[in-house]
């Protein structure tokens, strides 16, 4: 099989996908999404470094490098030439597409009526000004997140109208989600990382604050997620379609979880120090599996005398 590793940035993560890949009999190429190019005087006008005029019959994508919106543009419809021409890719450009885009994945949880909090994503100030009127208040916030957010940046809390930036501060954008509190007056809340529809591991992410990414600071604690969140962590993963995902959650003060968010490109350097599950030959065991299935290696017919 010829398999692709495209990690553009993150050099702990790329170590260690390269050396789980090896380490299960994969010889993976490294290549960065910004040295594909198209060239249509070839019969396959997609080049792939590494491949000669071929294809990967899998890729496993840990990264795309932030860009200009053409870049971004340029190397998502990379990825789906890919996926047309029959390469699997992990993740996948449209699992990418409806994790980058927070409302999409809202969109995705709220029709599998997978229990996510209350979102509303508007474009216009005034019809945002209209819903934090109505449904914020003081001590019962809305959280403001950047469409295009991670790493915990940019949050901010809404309880009037007039705290609303202007529409060119939220790329014209409002993506608003009511405020789950925290019991105990603990930050903690909850990471569980699925690989090929299973959870797999889990975390405890406790913050000075309500914001606990561990980019922000947050640290990680040991946690086996009960039953419960795990399914709904799958459930949340099939939703957007993530080989492989982080997936935030919550407790909903009900003794149940509600899904936060769903990264289709998670770090996992703070998930590894407190779960005893290598979680980069997780993802390489089951994009290796996923390449197979979707490459059923050619039968050779028995022969022999009868
Ligand atoms: N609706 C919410 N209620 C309470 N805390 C929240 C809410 N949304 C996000 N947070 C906190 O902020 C963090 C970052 O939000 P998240 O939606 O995961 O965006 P990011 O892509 O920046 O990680 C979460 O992990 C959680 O700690
Ligand atoms: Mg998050």
């Amino acid at each position: 099989m010829r398999i692709g590793l495209a990690a553009d940035n993150g050099a702990w993560h790329k170590a260690r996908l390269l050396a789980a890949l090896t380490d299960l009999g994969a010889a993976p190429v490294l290549f960065s999404l910004a040295e594909v190019t198209v060239e249509t005087g070839h019969d396959e006008p997609l080049r792939v470094p590494g491949f000669g005029g071929g294809l990967p019959d899998g890729v496993l994508l840990r990264t795309i490098a932030g860009g200009t919106f053409e870049a971004t543009t340029m190397r998502l419809g990379a990825l789906h030439a890919l996926v047309a021409a029959g390469t699997v890719v992990w993740n996948g450009p449209t699992a990418i597409e409806r994790s980058v885009d927070k409302a999409m994945t809202s969109l995705l949880l709220a029709r599998r009526r997978i229990p996510t909090p209350e979102t509303f994503v508007l474009s216009r100030r005034d019809a945002a000004a209209e819903v934090v009127a109505r449904e914020a208040a003081p001590g019962r916030p809305l959280v403001l997140k950047p469409l295009f957010g991670s790493q915990g940046e940019g949050l901010q809390l809404i309880v009037r109208p007039e705290e609303l930036p202007p529409e060119e501060l939220v790329g014209r954008v409002y993506y608003l989600q009511r405020y789950v509190a925290r019991r105990d007056a603990a930050w903690q809340d909850y990471r569980i990382f699925v690989c090929a529809g299973r959870a797999v591991a889990g975390m405890i992410r406790e913050g000075d604050g309500w914001i606990t990414n561990v980019h922000r600071g947050g640290r990680p604690l040991p946690w086996r997620p009960p039953a419960r969140a795990a399914a709904l962590a799958e459930e949340a993963a099939a939703a957007v379609g993530c080989g492989y995902t982080g997936v935030d959650l919550v407790e909903d003060g009900e003794g149940g979880f509600l899904v936060l968010e769903v990264n289709s490109m998670p770090a996992w350097s703070g998930l590894q120090q407190v779960t005893p599950v290598d979680i980069a030959r997780e993802v390489a065991a089951g994009f290796l599996a996923a390449v197979r299935a979707g490459h059923p290696p050619r039968l050779v017919a028995a022969g022999g005398p009868p």
